[in-house]
């Protein structure tokens, strides 16, 4: 139903942009599910001129998915019962737990800090910058299948623990105490702590590595060897190889297995207006490799 020439891959490991489609929550099944089965295989699929977008629609887009969810800190946008606003003006926003202005600067999975974190998010761009405040994410599949073997069998054998609760200070050096503050009384107003197995078996039988800036250690691990570790397959998972960079017009859509990745929003747009909106669709507890 999608033809091969409206797929376009953006990089050798992830990503591919879809032409000629009008998102809307009344698609044809078949569409939704060409679309699904190019999720899985592309890990994150990229929708220009979707302008006719609104809040309502991009929800609706995103129910076709699954159930859509709200963020368990942050509030939703109002009027919605599940949209993200990332807004670097909002007023609030700060309030709001979007410590730094609502720049999601880490490399990170949406959410794993609750036990079924999300499947699926789908981001829509309202304003975007002159310049700069592109998205780059990062295949945890492929980062997982191009580690050496005893990596591998380190990462199977590895569970970690997730907390919305993160070294805040460590993440933003230069955040004001108000700002800690906030982030304290907002993100982390409700503390949670999840373990998740650090490789998660996927439906497809792919195996995906479970990390990104929520994993706070691993668990029978000390903290010092926990952050070495972390980094050294933090590393392997946003290697250029697996990353593909979005530059950002307004009106594009972005869905992305949420399982199957990790994301970063470049900061580097200074006081410029970014306006992006997010619906999250509800996930499931991940498969370990032994169950
Ligand atoms: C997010 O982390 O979901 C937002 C990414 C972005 O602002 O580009």
């Amino acid at each position: 139903v999608i033809p091969p020439g409206d797929i376009r891959r953006i990089s050798g490991h992830i990503g591919a942009e879809i032409a000629n489609i009008r998102l809307s929550g009344d698609l044809p099944e078949p569409v939704i599910r060409a679309l699904y089965a190019l999720l899985l295989k592309h890990k994150v699929l990229f929708f220009r001129d979707q302008t006719h977008l609104d809040d309502a629609t991009h929800e609706a887009f995103g129910a076709r998915f699954g159930a859509p969810v709200a963020h368990p800190t942050q509030g939703s946008l109002k009027g919605s019962a599940s949209i993200l606003d990332l807004d670097t003006r909002r007023s609030g926003a700060r309030e709001a737990g979007q410590a730094g202005g609502a720049r999601a600067d880490q490399w990170h999975t949406d959410v794993t800090f609750v036990e079924a974190y999300p499947k699926i998010s789908i981001l829509r761009a309202l304003v975007v910058p002159e310049f700069g405040g592109d998205t780059v994410w990062a295949n945890t599949v492929a980062a997982y299948e191009r580690l050496p073997a005893p990596l591998k069998l380190l990462a199977d054998n590895l569970w970690a623990v997730h907390s919305n609760a993160y070294d805040y200070a460590a993440v933003r050096p230069h955040a004001t105490e108000e700002e800690r503050r906030e982030f304290e009384k907002t993100f982390t107003r409700t503390v949670y702590e999840t373990e998740h197995p650090v490789v998660r078996v996927l439906e497809t039988g792919e195996r995906t590595l479970l990390l990104g800036n929520f994993a706070q250690r691993f668990v029978g691990v000390s903290r010092a060897d926990s952050a070495r570790l972390f980094q050294l397959f933090q590393d392997h998972i946003t290697a250029q190889e697996v990353t593909v960079r979005w530059r950002w017009r307004a009106g594009d859509v972005a869905l992305w297995d949420n399982r199957a990745t990790q994301h970063y929003a470049v900061n580097d747009y200074g006081d410029q207006h970014r306006v992006v909106r997010r619906v999250t669709i509800e996930g499931d507890v991940p498969t370990a490799i032994d169950g």
